[in-house]
């Protein structure tokens, strides 16, 4: 298959990519790729040039939708990202240099939701069939990872990654792409789960996060004091359940059946709580570099947007001697630009054109394995 660029994929055998390579963006290759993200509740779309960066990105977020069930519904879901995507993806095109520019279509694959993933996956494998460039699947979450390789101050590889997000939360050594090794997960909640389920018990809405940390500003420092889960449990695991079970019991003790939580306390259960998180994310964050001998730490997912997390490993990276990496706020939740570049990244070893669409919606990160 001819590229633009005039090169040729399917006979093209590029180096590996190895740990400690310099080589980890594909800068010199003049290689511009779609990517498009339709996993859980977001619609989004960007075009990654090898060479000149991100060229157009675009995301309609589903909240609003979801807002009224508390979490979001699958089935809705899916369709909107069949009404979304089109009309998204003619923009960032046009915004990317037209379809002729574009070299291959990254599209997320997994894990996710099932009717949402295929919405994706088919627009984006019959795109790159008729199109004739080649697509290729990306792991959301290697996605994530690779995000803050979209900064102009990239870390290099190895470096540890705190992935923190809806649905995951893990420590992994980072060898290179595709090299993940596991140090630990979250045995039950995800970090940002744990975020969604306690503002919806708090009656904060969806999604739960950033309007739990918005109330938790305003809270009172010290007032309340939550557990740390597993925070010495002598491994890296994280477990986050338990938490929203004590936000639950702190507030049934300051309600009663004919009133409601006031303000005060909740803006001051919802500092307890996310002072609960950060601790227990910053410390087993600091274990790992300790437990790999790195001095690199990269946050990614929709946590990494927590201000009170960014701040305190930011103290911590000043005070231990470690840098921190994180992508732009707006790359930490869903996108298309990490897929995008993610896909450049593995694309160039990958060139397949196929009529099936393949996907995963579970999909282990640890057995993705570096290209070849
Ligand atoms: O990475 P992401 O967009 O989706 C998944 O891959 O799951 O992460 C979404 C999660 C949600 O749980 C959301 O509440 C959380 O990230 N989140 C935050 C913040 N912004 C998003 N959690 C805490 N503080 C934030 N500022
Ligand atoms: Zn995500």
């Amino acid at each position: 298959m001819r590229l633009a660029s005039g090169l040729d994929l399917a006979v093209r055998k590029p180096e590996k990519w190895t740990a400690n390579s310099k080589d980890h963006r594909p800068e010199l290759q003049s290689m511009r790729v779609l990517g498009i993200e339709s996993s859980c509740d977001e619609t989004a779309a960007a075009v990654y040039d090898g060479q000149r960066g991100l060229l157009a990105h675009e995301i309609y977020s589903q909240a609003a939708l979801h807002a009224a069930y508390g979490g979001v519904v699958p089935e809705l879901a899916s369709r909107d990202h069949l009404r979304k995507l089109l009309p998204l993806l003619k923009k960032v095109i046009a915004e990317g240099g037209g379809k002729g520019a574009v070299d291959g279509i990254a599209y997320t694959a997994g894990p996710g939701l099932v009717g949402a993933l295929l919405v994706g996956a088919a627009v984006a494998r019959s795109l790159a069939y008729s199109w004739r460039v080649p697509a290729v699947s990306v792991h959301h979450m290697e996605g994530h990872l690779l995000a803050p390789l979209l900064e102009a101050d990239p870390p290099h590889f190895p470096f540890v990654a705190l992935l923190v997000s809806g649905g995951h939360t893990l420590l992994a050594h980072v060898h290179g792409v595709g090299q993940y090794e596991i140090l630990g997960s979250s045995l039950d909640d995800a970090a940002g789960e744990a975020f969604d389920k306690t503002a919806k018990l708090l009656g904060l809405g969806y999604p739960g996060g950033p309007a739990l940390s918005k109330l938790a500003l305003q809270g009172t420092p010290g007032r309340f004091k939550l557990p740390r889960p597993m925070l010495n449990s002598g491994d890296l695991n994280f477990s986050f359940s338990g938490l929203k079970t004590a936000v639950l019991t702190l507030a049934n003790q300051h309600r009663s059946d004919t009133q409601e939580l006031d303000e005060q306390t909740r803006a001051d259960i919802c500092l307890a709580f996310q002072d609960a998180i950060v601790e227990v994310l910053t410390k087993k964050s600091l274990a790992a570099l300790k437990q790999t001998g790195l001095s690199r730490l990269v946050v990614a997912g929709g946590v990494g947007a927590n201000k009170q997390l960014r701040e305190g490993l930011s103290h911590a990276a000043g005070k231990k001697n470690f840098a921190v990496f994180y992508p732009k706020l707006e790359f930490c939740t869903d996108n298309g630009a990490m897929i995008a570049f993610a896909g450049a990244m593995r694309l160039r070893h990958e060139g397949r054109r196929t009529m099936n669409f393949p996907i995963k919606p579970r999909w282990d990160l640890a057995q993705l394995g570096a290209p070849d």
